[in-house]
């Protein structure tokens, strides 16, 4: 197949062929420039099965060709979309970190609002960075409808919900899941937020209107720097999969992103020791959170 031709489906490439060394470490080195992402040596069976797939599809030989169809073919750009689902990890529930949910709502919630004094009315920015299929989004504005509006009044939600993988976004647009993604839903808010329809749990219109969904890569500079005016910012369970200097990077573009005042909140297997000293640590009950003073 020559790189400008279109990307038709024919049989190639056997299944389960394995990756030399070599492309590994190409490809490893492709996917931390474009992401940040870094694959360790003991990660070479899942980029061999995940991209294995794609090369397959495609009608390639080898993963070589794919990786020059990825850098240089004219369709690189609809391929790269493929690519990007093909090589994340989207795991995630409604209610994840269920302490941060309340350190947001009894904490941090409050001490914004009186930072900025009562009366008028007053948006709230929440950031659900790298949010996969908008469980954590969703959440955050269930979380106002049932209890933050009533305390209140005035303060106007919004939530931003981002991610490198557009499968996942469309999901998240859509707002049906299945019922692994509810398995930690209290059942109030199962009962009152969601229409259940064959076997799927479809999130009620006045959930969807509190948050929107964009395509948006924490590693990329330009696109970051878009990102202004965040009272929190959720950023979990993502840093993982990224080495020290891009931890650094994107961490130091969330702390940006952030109003004086704003909190970051991180996964429970995450920490800043060696990536920040900007934030402030606040202890909350079985969680923390990072103050940007
Ligand atoms: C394990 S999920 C975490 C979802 C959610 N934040 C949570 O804690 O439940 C990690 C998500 O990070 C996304 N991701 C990975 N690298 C990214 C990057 N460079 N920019 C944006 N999103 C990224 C993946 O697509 C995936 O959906």
């Amino acid at each position: 197949m020559t790189l400008g031709s279109p990307l038709t489906v024919k049989p190639a490439m056997t299944g389960g062929a394995k990756m030399s060394d070599e492309l590994f470490r190409l490809l490893r080195e492709f996917i931390y420039q474009q992401t940040g992402i870094y694959f360790q040596d003991n990660k070479k069976y899942l980029l061999e099965g995940r991209i294995g797939k794609r090369v397959q599809l495609l009608g390639l030989n080898t993963y070589e060709e794919y990786l020059q169809l990825l850098k240089y073919g004219t369709r690189r750009t609809e391929e790269m979309r493929h690519f990007y689902d093909a090589i994340t990890i989207n795991e995630t529930f409604f209610f994840r970190n269920e302490p941060q949910f309340e350190a947001f709502e009894k904490t941090l919630v409050p001490s914004i609002m009186a930072r900025r004094g009562s009366s008028t009315r007053q948006k709230l920015r929440v950031w659900s960075a790298a949010s996969s299929s908008g469980e954590e989004a969703h959440t955050i504005a269930m979380i106002h409808l049932e209890r933050l509006r009533i305390k209140y009044p005035g303060l106007e939600l919004e939530v931003v919900g981002t991610d490198i993988s557009n499968n996942v976004l469309e999901t998240a647009r859509k707002g049906v899941y299945r019922d692994y993604s509810v398995r930690n839903m209290p059942k109030q808010f199962l009962d009152k937020y969601f229409a259940v329809e064959d076997g799927r749990y479809l999130v009620r219109d006045d959930v969807k209107r509190l948050v929107r969904f964009e395509n948006m890569n924490l590693y990329d500079q330009a696109g970051m720097r878009q990102m202004t005016n965040f009272d929190v910012i959720f950023c979990c369970n993502v840093l993982i999969y990224f080495d020290t200097q891009s931890k650094i990077q994107v961490v130091s573009n969330l702390y940006n992103a952030l109003n004086r005042g704003g909190f970051l909140f991180i996964g429970y297997a995450e920490s800043l020791h060696g990536i920040s000293t900007a934030f402030k640590l606040e202890n909350f009950p079985k969680t923390v959170a990072y103050k940007k003073e």
